[in-house]
């Protein structure tokens, strides 16, 4: 073998060895990154949030039935099914005009949120138009009608009267309110949002590592971080940090 050809051998050898180092260096040496996932909680009408346990706050006190349950009330687990309802419970209220505003008030912190009701068209001499506005943080956002079809005695489910798909990833007080000229009612079911768990000891799969005092044993210094804000942005169930690898693209 001529001798430049065997140098050249030895470079690519030392060559790959230091890619492999590097490789190496980084991998071990990044810090782990945050899990985070976008994952939906419930506020249910009665039981509240799945996670917080915080209930809804109904007002005013005494205008509120548990529709399930209301003996007095023309829409009840008589003509509901309650296996179409979230928890097999809602919250029922008619608001006449003139009465206060039905009120009902939640926090939470999440990405999105999405709100759930019983929806009523024709039941006879009961008022089932329903005209409801929604106000996130104090701040007038939505709004949403019903006018019952005539002669169609049916309810739908689970449906969606308000979404919010764009919320900072921040504590939120969100209200529905219910008022105006004409008799309204609310058949509340339940609330979806999204919550960024960022909660390293219970999603992270490498959890054995605390490697956050790890950078002082670190050779080299640190790849500069990638930005937080994009990483956000992207797919909900990505994990939030450094990602490691980007050698081979
Ligand atoms: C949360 O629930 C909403 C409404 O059902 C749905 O559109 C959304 O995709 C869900 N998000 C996650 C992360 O499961
Ligand atoms: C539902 O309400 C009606 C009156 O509107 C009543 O006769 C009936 O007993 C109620 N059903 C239940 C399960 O409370
Ligand atoms: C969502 O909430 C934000 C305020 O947090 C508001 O600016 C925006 O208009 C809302 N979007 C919808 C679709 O209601
Ligand atoms: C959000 O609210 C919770 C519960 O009230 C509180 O513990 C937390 O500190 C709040 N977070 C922010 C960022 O305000
Ligand atoms: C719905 O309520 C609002 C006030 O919250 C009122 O301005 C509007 O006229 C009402 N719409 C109907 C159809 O009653
Ligand atoms: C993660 O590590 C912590 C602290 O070392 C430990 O208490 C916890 O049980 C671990 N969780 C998992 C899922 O391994
Ligand atoms: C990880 O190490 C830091 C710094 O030593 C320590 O404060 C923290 O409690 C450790 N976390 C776990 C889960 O062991």
């Amino acid at each position: 073998m001529p001798a430049h050809a065997a140098v050249a051998v030895r470079w690519h050898a030392l060559i790959l060895h230091l890619q492999a180092l590097s490789f190496w260096t980084i991998a071990i040496c990044t810090p782990p990154p945050t899990w985070a996932a976008a994952v939906n909680r419930t506020i249910d009408d009665q039981f509240g949030d799945s996670v917080t346990r915080q209930l809804p706050s109904y007002q005013p006190d005494g205008k509120w039935a548990q529709g399930s349950q209301c003996s007095g009330c023309a829409l009840n687990s008589t003509n509901i099914a309650l296996s179409e309802v979230f928890s097999r419970t809602w919250h029922d209220s008619i608001c006449h005009p003139g009465e206060p505003d039905r009120v009902i008030s939640v926090v939470f912190r999440g990405t999105a949120a999405h709100v759930f009701n019983l929806i009523a068209n024709d039941f006879g001499g009961v008022s089932t138009p329903s005209n409801l506005t929604f106000s996130l943080d104090n701040e007038l956002v939505g709004a949403f009608l019903h006018e019952p079809v005539p002669n169609r005695n049916s309810v739908m489910f689970q449906q969606a009267v308000y979404v919010n798909e764009s919320l900072d990833d921040e504590n939120h007080s969100f209200e529905i309110r219910m008022n105006g000229p004409t008799p309204s009612l609310i058949l509340f079911d339940f609330i979806v949002y999204t919550s960024i768990d960022s909660d390293e000891s219970s999603t992270s799969p490498s959890n054995s590592s605390n490697t956050s005092n790890a950078p002082s044993q670190c050779p080299f210094p640190h790849l500069p971080s990638q930005p937080s804000d994009s990483t956000r942005s992207a797919q909900p169930s990505a994990p939030i940090g450094t990602i490691v690898g980007g050698s081979s693209s």
